[in-house]
């Protein structure tokens, strides 16, 4: 989503901001533009649709050179995706550009339209813009404006302006959207994201809700939300480990997908005695909450909703805790009536979802026990405002389509119903030793089932001309059914529904045909022959079948029906497994069908806009 990069330095600051965008490219986006206050004391501007690559070229042909400068990747909310509508929004000798969204712009732009200002765009931001240039009026200082403008939003902004009347700074607001300063010698930096300045420092200042920032090249000034000044920690980064190359894959996702033996195996590390979870991995005081827990319930948005699914059925069989989940964007404007003693769990890669970060503030209020983040962003606003937390060490995600932020939050899942088990009692004997012993050969299972990559790059050319896919799964299968159509329709745009297999006759046979090939994951467990029934109404009608089975299904192929054996693996540990195929089913359906498998057309990575 949305990107904001800016530098206030001595030396040309133009592939700063370049370098910063292209490195936020993979959050998705769709157009892209920044403004310098240039050497010769003007203030200007380069916007593009598309591609930063775009704006490169552009910036080639037509050079910006200057020392103070902010830019963005704008991914459209008010306003379709073209130039007039990309920031940097100018209102006289002011530039702006902004992540989140602003509620009450209406009002605010009707205000603006009378005191006789013109918008050339239909975005929120540029209320912003002409808000600030006509409190700069009686004001003067650019700081002491942005502070009165800020108090007439409503909704969420990461803000960055800079002026060609007050050059000697930059000046940021943060309410709703993450911004980061990044520390230099002699410059400094801001953007909405760490990982944007990682290639000229590894200092960063986080700015906390409601904090509004001065930059200077050689001081940064912070106000809180009430006003005072404040000092915020620097956290200094050494591990190089953040690098975004694609190695020998052709894209981040299969890359990603390759990693999850390696990434999962990390995200166990330090986590398991002999035959136990160690329950301490939650924080120190995991042990004594747990032992209060008697309900949990689960919020998340997208791949991470899914997991919070699978999760339900092993809390629930597993640990005997009743288990409710539900997406954020719901969860947070209904009426919820809470039960005692009810764990609070959000699950999130990015850790800055703007739904799921609501639910948690919104959690607070209702009474739940506490709150526990699995979280793939240790420096998250979601880690930090959680009272326990368990971070997956799935390193950084690069592909639009989450795949191992996946799998490594279902082991933590699995983790967590572990310990819950374990320190109220509720497992049954020999569980945990079983799963835990299960858990270390899960890496070996993964690696195995990745090594089917060639069958199932075949499978995928049944899928290159369809228009429509049903993904059927039963029990803790069907959340990992719901995963693979949602992969499928992220980047292969083609239309993919997924049902409990039970469902089937219930509607959505009704759509089964020769055209309509229907994906079912099949361990060997106790709905295994309950499946077998599903997969004959399918046949029935003409369907096309691709069944993942156990090597110990009895699955065979036939005509109509092509099975691939899945390495035989203990049923609760099946969701992990089976996701892999999956996966690797709609990166070759999406590479067949010529698409932008890394940024997928209208999405993006950390959804930061309600
Ligand atoms: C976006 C991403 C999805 C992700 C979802 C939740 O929609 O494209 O891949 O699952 O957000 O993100 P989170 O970072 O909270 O897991």
């Amino acid at each position: 989503m949305c990107g904001i990069v800016g530098a206030v330095a001595e030396r040309n600051i133009t592939p700063i901001l370049l370098e910063g965008l292209k490195r936020l490219e993979y959050r998705g986006y769709d157009s892209a533009g920044v403004a310098v206050y240039t050497n010769d004391d003007k203030l200007e501007r380069m916007r593009r649709p598309g591609k930063v690559s775009e704006l490169e070229l552009a910036l080639t042909e037509e050079p910006l050179l200057g020392r103070l400068g902010i830019a963005h990747t704008r991914w459209a909310t008010h306003g379709a995706p073209c130039e007039r509508n990309a920031h940097p929004h100018f209102s006289g000798d002011l530039a702006v550009v902004h992540n989140g969204i602003i509620e009450n712009h209406e009002a605010l732009r009707d205000q603006l339209k009378a005191l006789g200002y013109v918008f050339t765009s239909d975005t929120d931001t540029e209320v912003i813009a002409h808000l600030l240039n006509h409190k700069l009026k009686d004001l003067t200082d650019l700081t002491v404006a942005l502070k009165a403008t800020v108090k007439e939003l409503h909704g969420a902004y990461g803000l960055a302006v800079i002026s060609a009347n007050q050059p000697d700074r930059l000046v940021a607001a943060r309410s709703g959207s993450p911004l980061v300063i990044g520390l230099g010698m002699g410059e400094n930096f801001l953007a909405s994201d760490q990982l944007a300045l990682r290639q000229v420092t590894d200092r960063f200042m986080y700015l906390e809700e409601g904090d509004i920032a001065e930059i200077r090249r050689d001081s940064v000034q912070i106000w809180d939300v009430n006003g005072q000044s404040v000092e915020r920690e620097s956290v200094q980064y050494r591990d190089g480990a953040e690098a975004a190359d694609k190695g020998e894959f052709r894209h981040f996702m299969l890359k990603e997908i390759h990693e999850q033996p390696a990434v999962v195996q990390r995200t166990l590390e330090g986590r398991l005695s002999q035959n136990q979870v160690l329950v301490q991995a939650f924080g120190p005081q995991a042990a004594e909450l747990f032992a209060k827990v008697r309900n949990v319930q689960i919020v998340a948005c997208g791949t991470s909703y899914h997991a919070g699914m699978v999760a339900r059925y092993w809390l629930e069989e597993l640990a005997g805790i009743p288990c409710q989940v539900e997406v954020a964007s719901e969860f947070r404007y209904r009426k919820v009536v809470v039960q005692p003693d009810t764990l609070f769990v959000t699950i999130s890669q990015s850790g800055e979802t703007a739904d799921t970060l609501a639910a948690l503030r919104n959690a607070k209020e209702l009474g739940f026990l506490a709150s526990l983040a699995i979280c793939n962003v240790g420096i998250s606003s979601l880690v930090r405002e959680s009272d326990l937390t368990l971070l997956t060490q799935a390193g950084r995600e690069i592909g639009v389509a989450s795949t191992k932020a996946f799998t490594t939050q279902l082991v933590g899942l699995l983790l967590l119903t572990l310990s819950l088990g374990q320190v109220r009692g509720t497992l049954a004997d020999g569980v945990e030793a079983t799963l835990v012993e299960e858990l270390r050969r899960l890496p070996a299972r993964l690696g195995e089932a990745l090594a089917m990559d060639s069958t199932v790059e075949k499978i995928a050319e049944l899928f290159a001309e369809k228009n429509h896919t049903l993904f059927l799964g039963r029990g803790a299968q069907f959340p990992v059914a719901m995963e693979g159509a949602l992969k499928l329709k992220e980047i292969s745009y083609i239309h993919a529904e997924a049902y409990p297999a039970g469902e089937l006759k219930h509607g959505p046979l009704a759509l089964v045909d020769n055209d309509m090939p229907v994906v079912t994951v099949a361990p060997n467990n106790e709905l295994l022959e309950k499946l077998k029934s599903n997969l004959q109404e399918v046949r029935a009608r003409g369907g096309e079948l691709i069944v993942f089975a156990d090597e110990k299904a009895g699955m065979t192929n036939g005509e109509g029906t092509h099975v691939v054996h899945m390495p035989h693996i203990h049923d609760i540990l099946s969701p992990i497994l089976y996701t892999i195929p999956l996966q690797l089913l709609s990166y070759y359906v999406a590479v067949l069908k010529g698409t932008d498998v890394d940024q997928p057309r209208n999405l993006a990575k950390s959804v930061t806009v309600e």
